[in-house]
């Protein structure tokens, strides 16, 4: 035997690792076949040394020196990498730090040519969509968005908000009742009571979220989307309210649209108005969707009624606000055409995919 033998071993043990890959127990094998304590190769050609004649002693001990380095070295190697990638062999697919294997495959063989399974594509419901854009807007204009509990209580829905247990606004709002005094809420107001009650002014929020009405045709469903608008500070007046509405309309449907107050009365605030914009679809012709009147309604508003500011502990004397309520549903339908209401709520993917 002589150096000749150590480069068989070397090219031997290079396969064999090749082959032992990134399974860790393969490389275990390698190792002990050929690092091995007892009966390791490299133990083998060692013993050799002392069988030599002197005149061969030098170069095979050098190079079984540099052999010895240079398995070492690969194993340490060899052995980090170990169980990083994914192995799959006869069935077998090992991943590092998982264990059992998972068996694939009847045949026990992974066919990587295969098609993949399709993903399904989402898309964003229309619903969403408006409420997104409208957040943006008021976000633009340095409001926050907020949101409060679907399950509320008398106080917070109804009677911090100016309407008492006997007031005629109550059967407007054909409420869900719930056990122990709550309720479904009615509107997105009882957030502005929440808010006022837990934090000082100014107050800038806008809070989109999901209502209940007893309620179902066409138009209505028991469950749709509201967003509130609430500013609150000192000195804020009508014009305040005016020129916010007109931005908002401005900015979600376009800078023509005209923009109209008509009194209203809301018991939360005081003056109120209901507030149209001119028909998006015939220039004020009169089509179907303003009913020939050249105006769309789209949202309730008014001046915070100083009764609601005392409800929640804010002084009237100090602050004034504007509020206003819109319907998310209904601003989606006139925006895509979206003619029955409940449409927006059968889960019907026909819908949703044209807003992928
Ligand atoms: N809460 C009202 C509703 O559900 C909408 C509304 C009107 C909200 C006027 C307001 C407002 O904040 O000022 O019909």
């Amino acid at each position: 035997m002589s150096t000749a033998r150590l480069d068989e071993v070397r090219t031997a043990f290079l396969a064999d690792l090749e082959e032992a890959g990134s399974d860790a127990a393969a490389v275990e094998t390698v190792r002990i076949r050929y690092a091995g304590k007892k009966s390791g190769l490299l133990n083998e050609l060692t013993a050799h040394l002392r069988e030599l004649p002197n005149e061969e002693k030098r170069d095979y001990g050098r190079g079984l020196n540099e052999l010895k380095k240079e398995i070492e070295g690969s194993l340490a190697e060899a052995k980090k990498n170990a169980g990083t990638v994914i192995k799959a062999t006869a069935g077998k697919i090992t991943v590092k730090g998982h264990s059992p294997t998972v068996t694939v495959g009847g045949q026990g063989r992974i066919d990587v040519t295969l098609p993949g399974t399709p993903v399904a594509q989402g898309a964003q419901h229309p619903v969403h969509i408006v409420r997104r854009r409208i957040e943006e807007i008021f976000l633009r204009m340095g409001y926050d968005v907020e949101a409060g509990p679907e399950v509320e209580d008398d106080w917070h829905n109804f009677e911090a908000l100016n309407i008492p247990p006997d007031h005629p606004a109550r059967d407007d709002q054909d409420t869900f009742y719930l056990p122990q005094g709550f309720l479904l809420r009615t509107h997105t107001s009882p957030v502005q009571a929440r808010v006022m009650e837990s934090r000082k002014p100014p107050i800038r929020i806008v809070v989109p979220g999901r209502v209940y009405r007893r309620d179902s045709d066409l138009r209505h469903s028991p469950m749709f989307h509201q967003l509130e608008g609430l500013l609150v500070d000192e000195g804020i007046t009508v014009g305040h309210l005016k020129a916010t509405l007109e931005t908002f309309l401005h900015a979600l449907f376009s800078d023509n649209v005209e923009v109209r107050l008509r009194p209203g009365y809301f018991p939360f605030t005081e003056p109120s108005a209901e507030v149209d914009i001119s028909c998006i679809f015939c220039d004020q012709k009169g089509c179907g969707v303003c009913s020939g009147s050249g105006w769309i309604e789209i949202l309730g508003s008014g001046m915070v009624d100083p009764r609601v500011f005392e409800a929640v502990g804010v002084d009237s004397d100090r602050y004034t606000g504007f509020a206003f309520g819109l319907g998310l549903d209904r601003i989606a339908m006139l925006v895509y055409g979206i003619p029955d209401l409940r449409q927006l709520f059968a889960g019907d993917q026909r819908l949703t995919r044209q807003f992928a």
